[in-house]
């Protein structure tokens, strides 16, 4: 029988890269290898995201290349899944016919089954509530020491710019005892850091029967032995209380870095955007972590020339930038989305406009970060060792509990290990350092590809 296999391209965050791990995790219990290209792969998956529009144009100009293999293959198979499919399936199908597989946010399970029923003909499903949750899924990790680890879907906002609850739904969360016994098995496999995932982690658990926070999920899962790091992203500044910031101090294994994306600076944007806080709230939790952690790292999101955006509210996001002190930021070209209630606002920017004060923001925002990272020389940090530098391969790279990239002299510190490196130098978007002290062993790790141990589903939340 003829090798089968796959090749997957992901866009946008890393809940897409984290929902491609199990799409692997699929194909791999199906019998399918990882190709290194699409060309020649049996299918090739594109997982898309559709949060700006640059992500819709890309797509189809993938779809375009792909479909030149098709032709000189007609057995190749092409999947589109993800937040595009999710919006656009009837597009698709008009856009790009040759498509064999469309499959939404909503119905990842499905994979295997789509792909034989597109045996027969396209075969396309878009769900409107996710069915199984994807954790119970195989996944197939791009890392042996690292896992995404989903702890809600879907997010019950309304911020006017954001696609996300219009493709992802509402807030569903897994249960702490779920979480904890994926970790659990994750950490018996030989992963040392564990990054959870939603779209608002501090509104974690509301749909759970007795409302856990997530700060008592952090506390639980800081009693797994192993568990070197804890890494979250995002919380919503709204939601984001005094209990989260106490248990990211008390506990060992959560590390000092907090996104917190602020999207602007100015009170008359935040409440266009209807992110339900002010510049000075903002302030004040930054201040509230930066007093208990304080050598917490910050880095934040940022949206530029959102409808109506004046120069003076644009210079309110430059000072808050500066006051903020913030040692990154992504910082994002406001993109009219459909279903979303900004694209309705009137006093949209001209290019120019977004663009020159998109420059003056970024070219800010190095400033900042260079001099925060500068200040780190000299300092030693605890890295996990990723492997060589793709920049320099007489170099490891790996990233401090702050989130900080850093390139050292090669020591031959194995990758997965934590290892303590003193800063030399500091850029804008990476640290250089050297080892110190004694190299450490790796924990022994166990096979990527990490079967389902619970089939939750997400239709039940009374067993909290
Ligand atoms: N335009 C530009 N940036 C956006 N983001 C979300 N929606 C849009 C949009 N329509 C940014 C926000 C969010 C990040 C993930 O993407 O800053 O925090
Ligand atoms: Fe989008 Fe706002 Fe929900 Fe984040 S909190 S996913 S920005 S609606």
């Amino acid at each position: 029988m003829t090798e089968r296999t796959y090749f997957i391209t992901t866009y946008g965050c890393q809940m897409n890269e984290h929902d491609s791990e199990r799409l692997a995790g699929m194909f791999e219990a199906e019998g399918y290898n990882k190709a290194s290209a699409p060309e020649g792969a049996s299918v090739v998956l594109f997982n898309t995201c559709c949060i700006r529009e640059k992500a819709d144009t890309r797509l189809y100009g993938q779809l375009g290349h792909v479909k030149a293999m098709k032709d000189r293959r007609p057995e190749m198979k092409i999947v589109v899944g993800g937040c595009l499919a999710q919006k656009d399936q009837a597009l698709i199908q008009q856009k790009a016919p040759y498509v064999d597989v469309v499959l939404g946010t909503h119905n990842l399970a499905s994979l295997p089954r789509l792909l034989r029923e597109s045996d027969d003909g396209p075969s396309f499903e878009i769900l409107e509530q996710t069915e199984i949750f994807p954790s119970a899924l195989p996944a197939r990790r791009s890392s042996p020491w690292h896992a995404w680890v989903s702890i809600s879907i879907g997010c019950n906002n309304a911020c006017t710019f954001c696609i996300v609850p219009a493709v992802r739904g509402k807030e569903v969360s897994r249960r702490v005892g779920d979480i904890a016994q994926e970790v659990q098995g994750l950490v018996d496999d030989g992963v040392v850091e564990v990054t959870l995932l939603g779209q608002n982690v501090n509104s974690y658990g509301r749909d759970l029967d007795g409302s856990p926070l997530f700060a008592h999920l952090l506390r639980e899962l800081d009693r797994i032995p192993g568990l070197e790091r804890v890494r979250f992203t995002s919380p919503h500044p709204k939601d984001f209380k005094a209990d989260t910031v106490a248990a990211m101090a008390e506990c060992r294994s959560v590390c000092e870095h907090i996104h917190l994306p602020v999207q602007a600076g100015s009170d008359a944007v935040l409440k266009r955007m209807k992110r339900a806080y002010s510049r000075a709230r903002y302030l004040e939790k930054l201040e509230m972590v930066r007093t208990a952690i304080p050598d917490v790292a910050v880095t934040t999101d940022i949206i530029v020339g959102f409808p109506g955006e004046t120069e003076d509210e644009f210079q309110d996001t430059l000072s808050l930038v500066s006051e903020a002190c913030y040692d990154a930021a992504y910082t994002f070209q406001y993109s009219s989305r459909p279903m979303t209630a900004a694209a309705d606002l009137p006093d949209h920017l001209p290019k120019e406009v977004v663009q020159e004060r998109f420059d003056r923001l970024t070219a800010l925002q190095t400033d900042i970060s260079l001099d925060r990272n500068r200040a780190l020389v000299g300092s030693q940090h605890e890295v996990l060792v990723e492997g060589p530098s793709k920049k320099d391969v007489g170099k490891l790279t790996g990233r401090t509990r702050s989130n900080k990239l850093v390139h050292f002299d090669n020591d031959g510190s194995p990758t997965g290990s934590l290892r303590t490196v003193e800063i030399t130098v500091g850029h804008p978007h990476f640290l250089e350092g050297r080892p110190v002290g004694e190299v450490s062993e790796p924990p022994a790790t166990g096979a990527r590809l990490t079967l389902p141990m619970v089939a939750a589903s997400t239709g039940c939340s009374s067993c909290a």
